[in-house]
Order: C-alpha cells, then sequence, then structure tokens
C-alpha cells in the first residue's frame, strides 16, 4: 500500500478496572480492561476498511483512539504521517476537523433539545468562526441535501419528530459540514430496521465516491463488510487475528476464528464435522484473557503450544496477515 493515510502502530488501550472499595482494599493488584492490546493496520486513502469482530472485542474502542476522544496507553496513530497523539492547539483542531466519527445510536448522538439545523450547524458554528450565518446555512442544507432529506421539512423539527434513519442521516450530515476526509462509523446502521439498512449503507457508499472519503466501518456482521468493504481486519479480545483484502479474508478464511465466524454455527456438539467450526463457550473476559492464543478455549484446532505461546501475527500471502500457530 503506498503512503496509508493511516497507520495505527501497535496501539493499545487497557482501562483500570472499577471495583468495589473493600474489594481494592483487599487486592494490590490493579486490574485493566485491555480493550485493545498492540494492534497495528494500514487504511489507504479512499478505501473502505472494516473492523469485524463480536461484541466486546475492542471495536469502539480502537475508534475512540484513533479519534483521540481517548489517550492510548500505548501506541501509535500516524493521520498523513503525522503522530496524531502528539498534536496540540491549530494542528489537532485541524485534524479533528478531518475526521469525524458516526455513532452506533442515532437516539442518543443527537441532543434531544436542539432542532436540527443547529445540530448540523454547531461544528460550523464552533470551528468556523469566518463564515457567515448565510454562508453556514448554505453549507447545512447541502449537507441534509446530500444525505438525501429535504431541509426545509426538516430545519425546525427535534430530532425525535424522525424516524431513526432520518436521525441516522442527519449525524452523518453534521459529520460531513467540516468536509473530513476520514470517517470513522461506528455500527451505523446496526440500531435500525432492517428494512432501512441498505438505503443507509448505499448512501455512506455514495457520498464517500462522491467526496472520496476515507472510511473505518466497524460491524460485528460480516455481511455489511463484504457490501462495503475494501480491506479488514476481525478482532477478537483485544487483538488482530487476521487481516487483508475483503475478498481475500472472507473468501479464504484461515484463521479458525474467522472460519467459525462465516460458517456462524455456533452449536456446542462436537461430533460435527470439522468443515463446520463451532466456537463453543463464551468470549473470554479482557480482564484475564487466557495465556498464549486468546482463542485457544474456544478453539477446535488448539494444541499444546496454544496455550503457553502468543502467535505472532505473519503475512501468508500478499496483503493476508493471520496470528495463528497453524501457519507458522
Ligand atoms: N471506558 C471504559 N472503561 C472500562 N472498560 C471499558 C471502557 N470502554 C470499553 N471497555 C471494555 O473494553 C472492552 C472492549 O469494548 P469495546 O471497545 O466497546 O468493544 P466493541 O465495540 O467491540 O463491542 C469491553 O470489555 C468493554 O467492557
Ligand atoms: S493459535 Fe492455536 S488456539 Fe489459536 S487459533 Fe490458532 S490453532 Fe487455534
Ligand atoms: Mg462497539
Amino acid at each position: 500500500m503506498k503512503d496509508p493515510i493511516l497507520r495505527v502502530v501497535n496501539l493499545k488501550k487497557y482501562f483500570p478496572l472499577r471495583r468495589g472499595f473493600i474489594e481494592t482494599l483487599l487486592s494490590r493488584r490493579r486490574l485493566y480492561v485491555r480493550a485493545v492490546d498492540g494492534i497495528s493496520f494500514n487504511v489507504g486513502e479512499g478505501k473502505v476498511f472494516c473492523l469485524a469482530g463480536e461484541s466486546g472485542c475492542g471495536k469502539t474502542t480502537t475508534a475512540r483512539l484513533i479519534l483521540r476522544l481517548i489517550p492510548p496507553t500505548d501506541g501509535k496513530v500516524y493521520y498523513k504521517g503525522v503522530d496524531i497523539f502528539s498534536l496540540k492547539g491549530k494542528e489537532l483542531k485541524r485534524v479533528r476537523q478531518e475526521m469525524q466519527m458516526i455513532f452506533q445510536d442515532p437516539y442518543q448522538s443527537l441532543n434531544p433539545r436542539m432542532r436540527i439545523f443547529d445540530i448540523v450547524n454547531e461544528p460550523l458554528d464552533i470551528n468556523r468562526k469566518d463564515l457567515s450565518y448565510e454562508e453556514k446555512r448554505e453549507i447545512v442544507y447541502k449537507a441534509l441535501e446530500d444525505v438525501r432529506l429535504d431541509p426545509e421539512e426538516v430545519v425546525d423539527k427535534f430530532p425525535h419528530e424522525l424516524s431513526g434513519g432520518e436521525r441516522q442521516r442527519v449525524a452523518i450530515a453534521r459529520a460531513l459540514v467540516l468536509r473530513p476526509r476520514v470517517i470513522v462509523a461506528d455500527e451505523p446502521v446496526s440500531m435500525l430496521d432492517a428494512s432501512i439498512r441498505v438505503s443507509i449503507l448505499n448512501l455512506l457508499m455514495d457520498l464517500k465516491e462522491k467526496y472520496n472519503l476515507t472510511m473505518i466501518y466497524i460491524t460485528h456482521d460480516l455481511a455489511q463488510v463484504r457490501y462495503l468493504g475494501d480491506d479488514m481486519a476481525v478482532m477478537y479480545l483485544g487483538k488482530i487475528v487476521e487481516m487483508g483484502p475483503v475478498d481475500e479474508v472472507l473468501d479464504r478464511p484461515v484463521h479458525p476464528y474467522t472460519q467459525a465466524l462465516i460458517s456462524n454455527v455456533p452449536i456446542p456438539d462436537p461430533t460435527l464435522s470439522r468443515k463446520k467450526i463451532v466456537i463453543r463457550g463464551e468470549v473470554p473476559s479482557p480482564v484475564n484473557p487466557p495465556p498464549g492464543c486468546r482463542f485457544h478455549p474456544r478453539c477446535p484446532y488448539a494444541r499444546e503450544i496454544c496455550r503457553r505461546e502468543e502467535p505472532k501475527i505473519l503475512e501468508i500471502e500478499k496483503g493476508h496477515y493471520v496470528a495463528c500457530h497453524l501457519y507458522e
């Protein structure tokens, strides 16, 4: 990949575990939730990079780190070659404007007491003091048209007067007004009715083409990855287990966890044939992740080494990476 627009290097986020007062007194050891535990990936300009994996594997935390909404425990995020965690003042403000997030829940991400016009205009009010009211109004109307809402019809409304799909369109319009280069979309359609999901996905893809946006698209749904992704990474308990071009990973998955996600048959029956891989049990806790390969308690291929040694992530074919002892 030539000069990726975004480069994530060994990124980590450990949250201190909040415990009861007595528990804290009794135990001296501080415990951490290892939400993101040393992940690296590159995102090419104009591409859609998907982060996939079950709930709790660290996708949202990764998004928040990339947007510098929270500080990392370790690691770097380079945007156009610049380490975003080192930025201050004007430079930070500029990068913040160039990277925008679309959240999962359109019911919570819009201020219920603000009218749609003010919601979409707010980033301009804060960041573009150079613009007149008329100029801002024009940008807001254009953004609402871009997301296929009728500005005249919605500007004076409050979020509760809109449907879930319309609210998510408003959230997208708000993300667009500062002319970002990168959009981080965190499960943007998972709270919406299945019937309107495709229209929002299509809208995102159209906007991506129109404005040559780069997108980090987070989802637990591999059908969505297939629909809009260029490249993807599969996460498990804070780690990337497999990564590569979407067609490559989904058509020729090599990691047992990816294979299980794709075959999608969580039936705890060990007598089933090996072809249909079964994931047994629950996702373990990221507070005390299993030693060795984190997937070993659920992996049908786990061997002795898997319980002891953490597999390194290796390139098995051009651009296709996997972290599993079966391929070392
Ligand atoms: N602010 C926080 N404080 C403590 N733990 C957190 C915090 N945010 C997320 N976590 C934990 O980190 C892990 C990863 O969470 P998250 O990034 O939200 O995963 P995903 O988006 O893949 O569902 C989970 O175990 C979650 O409970
Ligand atoms: S390293 Fe071992 S336990 Fe982990 S996925 Fe590979 S075979 Fe399974
Ligand atoms: Mg999440």
